[in-house]
């Protein structure tokens, strides 16, 4: 049995410091008195090895290249699964019954509605605004027509603010969509499942019959299932951070959504295919870039490659690019970028830059050669990983309130001027 607390020598006392145990995983120092005691704060830039909760939602093993939502291995809840069950999953804690099932389902179903006045709010932003802009500006707009789900006490209340903002998200990332495009938005179908009437909303075309083709809303399935959540990103961590101050729910998933939409962290899905299709203009020559993303004169990276807690494969990755295979397949479509992609993959991990700093293809590498087979346009791609990663924000948001997690507040290491006096403008 490992220590269960660590000893601190400093100023010649010693310290102790009490270990908190996991199911699985990392152990973490808890150091809540460390201050108080030392005077002293823990540093650790971009927070690579600090815990910021205790959760009992996800689990990713970044040497391993695993990962579970709720305790489910991914590639066994990808296969199985969809992206309902899923969200019900990750909020509740368990797989849902049949009629667990149906109720969940039909509670979405029956807030499937946006008010008439957001539309009107749609209107106003102009078509070339990228859709991640707009998604953050109508999610927040939302809480003006949900007064009801600001700030949520019971666990009821915060249930029914996650069932109005999983109804209604989805029908803001379809309009966003349709504002690109300049085409008239659509309302929902409740005959249609969640993904089915997403699909239809987005892409049904005016005075046109739509069928639900198969194969593409699988495909938008297994996407959605596989970002729908991944622990402490950059954007979890906001949704938690605004909601630790009891901000409501749709205004802390518009936090969410602007930390998402940078290249770093979920935009990097449409920096993939820019860079995969600047390399396809530039000749497809992959060593060229391979090596721009090694020099350090040079801020070119492979994006979609390397990750903060996977030093091994991301398993979504795996499974993403057999489904890549798969889809253009059925599809019937020949993409030079996944072949460019492929010849990237093969190139970067025999590489040793690449292999010391065990730098492996994520979730982002492949999933836009899938997006763009299914006809979303590339400044889209970050607007689908938010839809997908909606109920990992929410469930996330929700354990931190019903746990009562404390208000986010770091503290800092302070290098700048010492105490100095005033000097007025002509004394200068
Ligand atoms: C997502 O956190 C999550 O879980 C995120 C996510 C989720 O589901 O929420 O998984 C989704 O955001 C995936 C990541 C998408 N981003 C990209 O693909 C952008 C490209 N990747 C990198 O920018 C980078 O790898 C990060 C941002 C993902 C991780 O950065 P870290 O952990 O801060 O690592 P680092 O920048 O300190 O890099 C360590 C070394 C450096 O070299 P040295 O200083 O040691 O010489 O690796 C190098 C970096 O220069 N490096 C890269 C690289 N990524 C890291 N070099 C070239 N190309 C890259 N992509």
């Amino acid at each position: 049995m490992s220590d269960n607390k660590v000893i601190l020598n400093y100023d010649g006392k010693n310290f102790e410091y009490p270990i908190v145990d996991s199911t699985i995983g990392d152990r973490g120092i808890d150091i809540s008195k460390l201050r108080d005691q030392t005077g002293l704060i823990t540093l650790d830039l971009g927070y690579k090895n600090t815990g910021a909760t205790i959760s009992e939602i996800t689990y990713l093993d970044g040497d391993k290249g695993e990962l579970f939502y709720r305790g489910y291995p991914i590639e066994q809840i990808a296969e199985k699964s969809n992206f309902t069950e899923v969200m019900y999953l990750l909020l509740h804690g368990e797989l849902p019954s049949t009629e667990q099932f149906s109720s969940f389902e039909n509670n979405i179903k029956k807030y499937n509605f946006v008010a008439d006045e957001l539309k009107k709010l749609i209107d106003v932003f102009p078509r070339s605004a990228h859709p991640m802009g707009v998604l953050s500006s109508l999610t927040s707009a939302l809480t003006a027509f949900n007064p009801k789900a600001v700030d949520v006490k019971s666990k009821e209340e915060l249930d029914l603010a996650a069932e109005l903002m999983i109804a209604k998200f989805s029908h803001l990332c379809a309009w966003t969509y349709r504002k690109t495009q300049g085409l008239p938005i659509n309302h929902g179908d409740n005959s249609l499942n969640y993904v089915e009437n997403f699909y239809k909303m987005a892409f049904r075309l005016p005075y046109e019959e739509f069928e639900i083709d198969p194969v593409v809303v699988e495909a938008l399935d297994k996407l959605l299932i596989l970002h729908a959540d991944h622990e402490q990103n950059c954007s979890t961590s906001t949704v938690r951070m605004v909601g630790s101050a009891h901000t409501g729910l749709f205004a802390s998933i518009s936090a969410g959504v602007s930390a998402l939409w940078g290249p770093l962290h979920g935009g990097a899905n449409q920096a993939v295919i820019e860079m995969l299709e600047m390399i396809e203009k530039d000749g497809g020559d992959v060593s060229k870039y391979v090596a721009k993303a090694k020099d350090k004169e040079d801020s070119f990276r492979l994006m979609g490659f390397g990750h903060r807690v996977y030093k091994n494969f991301d398993p979504r990755a795996k499974i993403i690019k057999k489904a890549a295979d798969d889809i253009l397949g059925k599809l019937g479509i020949q993409d030079k970028a996944l072949d460019i992609a492929m010849q990237l993959e093969r190139v970067a991990l025999e590489d040793d830059y690449f292999v010391e700093r065990k730098l492996y293809p994520n979730v982002d590498f492949y999933s836009g050669i899938i997006y763009r087979a299914l006809g979303i346009p590339t400044e889209m791609f970050t607007v689908m990983f938010a839809l997908g990663r909606l109920p990992g924000w929410i469930s996330q948001w929700k354990e931190m309130r019903l746990k009562g997690d404390p208000i986010g507040r770091p503290r800092q290491v302070y290098q700048g001027a010492e105490k100095r006096n005033y000097v007025d403008i002509a004394s200068r």
